[in-house]
Formats: structure tokens, C-alpha cells, sequence
């Protein structure tokens, strides 16, 4: 019996899912997955139609939810903001450059069957939680459609998902699995929260031990911590903040190793961007590189990941991500499972 509870609600960041939930769309998406090998024709979302608006660039993203909608026996369509009128928050209109996001949304709320939209860094000025409140703002004014957050500045769920089903896959569960986020050095100081915010909530809340490494100086924001620390709570998992990568990594059975910003350079807690001055940070912590002898430091049956696209030679050595530790090529696989199921549930059927 296919599981109607999702049914037209957003999927916007993980935490409005319970652990029962995620789970739940985890194991849809391993049946999604072994159909798809097995070329069992599985069209759950027949003549449907995805909207995908892109104010940044894609590979993974766009791919995924495009080869997912045909499969499920539907079509998505790829939406330049720069060539319809962007969708613009109230107060950030320019007369026929912008539309309204309102009217965009209640407009394609008319003529398909789900909205995902991603936007973080410049299209919004750096300004960390305001791509997220237009993702919200989108939700707030599609009545039929369920609104797919394709990564904003504070949450990637579809990254953090295929994570869990790649650390499952491996590993055959969460319990006593330790899962390290660390930051990596990037000659980029242009990377979002999302990816770590979203994986340390997924891996917390299905019960992973998840420990946060960081230089100090690259805290992710308080409530995504305080939210980690609850969730793990309830899973019977563990969340714990390191400052060292080496003592991270010991006995971790998982590393996913990558940038992030500095919340403290960008609005709303600084007056405007500096992304110079998160440069200078992570220019002090080149050593923070995922390397062969950091990963001897791992469980013998440790695994790499990575949302990718990674800053080879920077974040990681080529050694490490080509590696037979490597599990970064199954995790971008995984998106297209996870959002299949994602999108199965949630858009209308
Ligand atoms: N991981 C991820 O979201 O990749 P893209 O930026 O290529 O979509």
C-alpha cells in the first residue's frame, strides 16, 4: 500500500520530518533504487510536473531531479531565474526584471505538481537565512504543490538524505556508526552552511554518534547546533563540536570532509559580506586537508564522502577521493533514489 501521509507536504530541511518519517522515505527510496537496477518500470508520478527554479549552478542537482521525474514517468522543467522574471522578495522588485515570488508561486501552483527551487550565496547578498526565507516564502503561497528545497543557505535535505542512505547502504545502520563532519580548506571562502547544517541533522536524527570539527571561527549557526543536539538526544545517537581534525577522525567510520563559511563575516551578523576575511581564516587552516595519513587515523572500514563538487588537492587528495575508501561517487548516485522518493511522496499522485 503505497504511504499517503507525505502527500503534499514541503520538503524544506529535515527537521520538519520525524525520525519514523525519514526512515520511512530512506526505505522507499532503496525499493526506488533496486526497481531501477532491476529495470522494474515504477511511474508513480505519471504526466506530473516538477518546476525547477536555479538561481545557482548544478550538476548533481538538476541531473538527479531531472532523470528522477522521468523515471516516476513525469518531466521537469529547468527554470532560469534571468530568463523568466526572478522571483523577488517584497522590496527587492525591479519593474518587468522581477516578479513577485507570491505570483510566481501561485502561478505555477495552477499548472504542475511540485516547485523546488535552489538559491544561497550571491542571488541573495550573503545575507545567511534570507535564501531560505524566499524557499519559505515560495511554500507559503503554493496551496496544491509541495515546495523541494534543492539547497538554500541554511539547508541542503536531499544531500542530507542520499548521506544516509549511502552511510545505511555501507554500513548497514546508524547505531555506534561515527559520523565526522568536518571543515576541509577551500582556496573558496563562496560555500553555503547547507551541506554541513543538513548533514549533521540527518545524521542525528537517525542516530548516528556525529561529531563537528572546525576551526575556530567556522561555528555553524546556533540553533542548527541546538536542533543536532535534540535530535540526537531522541535517536540515542551523540553529537559532540571538536576544533581538531586529527582527533576527529579517530575511529571515525565515516568522514565527510568540505568548506563552509563563516557566519560571523556575512549579515545578519555582520553589517555586510567580507568573504576576504573568511578567505584569510581558511588560508590559516590549509592543514585541514583530507589526506592519507589522517585517514589511517579512521576505522579500518572508514568511508569518504563528499556532496561534491570537491576542491581536489585542497579539501581532499586525489589519493583519498579515487580511493578504494572512497564512498563520494555512491552518495551522488543516491540522489537521484532519495529524491525520487522524496518526490513520489510529496507531489500529487
Ligand atoms: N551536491 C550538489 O548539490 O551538487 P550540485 O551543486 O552539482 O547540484
Amino acid at each position: 500500500m503505497f504511504d499517503t501521509s507525505f502527500k503534499g507536504r514541503d520538503f524544506i530541511t529535515i527537521l520538519d520530518y520525524t525520525q519514523e518519517e525519514v526512515i520511512k522515505i530512506l526505505d522507499f527510496a532503496d525499493e526506488l533504487k533496486a526497481k531501477f537496477k532491476a529495470g522494474i518500470p515504477h511511474k508513480y508520478l505519471e504526466d506530473q510536473t516538477l518546476f525547477m527554479i536555479f538561481y545557482n549552478q548544478s550538476l548533481r542537482t538538476r541531473n538527479s531531479f531531472e532523470a528522477g521525474m522521468t523515471q516516476l514517468g513525469g518531466h521537469a522543467h529547468f527554470l532560469d531565474p534571468s530568463k523568466i522574471y526572478t522571483p523577488a522578495l517584497e522590496g527587492d522588485e525591479v519593474a518587468y526584471s522581477t516578479e513577485r515570488v507570491s505570483d510566481v508561486a501561485r502561478v505555477l501552483d495552477r499548472m504542475g505538481h511540485g516547485l523546488s527551487i535552489r538559491i544561497y550565496g550571491d542571488p541573495v547578498g550573503w545575507q545567511n537565512g534570507k535564501a531560505n526565507r524566499i524557499v519559505r516564502e515560495f511554500a507559503r503561497w503554493t496551496e496544491r504543490i509541495p515546495v523541494i528545497n534543492m539547497e538554500c543557505d541554511l539547508y541542503h535535505p536531499c544531500q542530507g538524505m542520499a548521506d544516509i542512505m549511502t552511510v545505511r547502504e555501507h554500513f548497514g545502520g546508524f547505531k555506534g556508526v561515527k559520523f565526522v563532519m568536518s571543515w576541509a580548506y577551500s582556496p573558496s571562502a563562496h560555500k553555503p552552511l547547507s551541506v554541513p547544517h543538513s548533514a549533521v541533522i540527518a545524521a542525528a536524527t537517525v542516530g548516528c554518534d556525529v561529531v563537528l570539527a572546525h576551526p575556530e571561527g567556522l561555528e555553524l549557526n546556533d540553533d542548527v547546533l541546538e536542533a543536532t543536539r535534540k535530535r540526537a538526544e531522541e535517536s540515542g545517537g551523540s553529537f559532540e563540536v571538536v576544533n581538531d581534525m586529527e582527533a576527529a577522525f579517530e575511529g571515525a567510520h565515516v568522514v565527510y570532509p568540505k568548506a563552509w563559511t563563516s557566519k560571523y563575516n556575512i549579515p545578519p551578523i555582520a553589517d555586510a559580506p567580507d568573504l576576504d576575511a573568511t578567505q584569510a581564516l581558511f588560508d590559516a587552516n590549509k592543514h585541514w586537508i583530507c589526506d592519507a595519513a589522517k585517514m589511517k587515523l579512521a576505522a579500518p572500514e572508514v568511508k569518504y564522502m563528499h556532496c561534491l563538487p570537491c576542491d581536489r588537492g585542497y579539501e581532499v587528495t586525489d589519493e583519498v577521493i579515487d580511493g578504494p575508501q572512497s564512498a563520494a561517487f555512491d552518495e551522488a548516485e543516491n540522489r537521484l533514489h532519495a529524491q525520487k522518493a522524496v518526490m513520489a511522496l510529496t507531489m500529487d499522485r
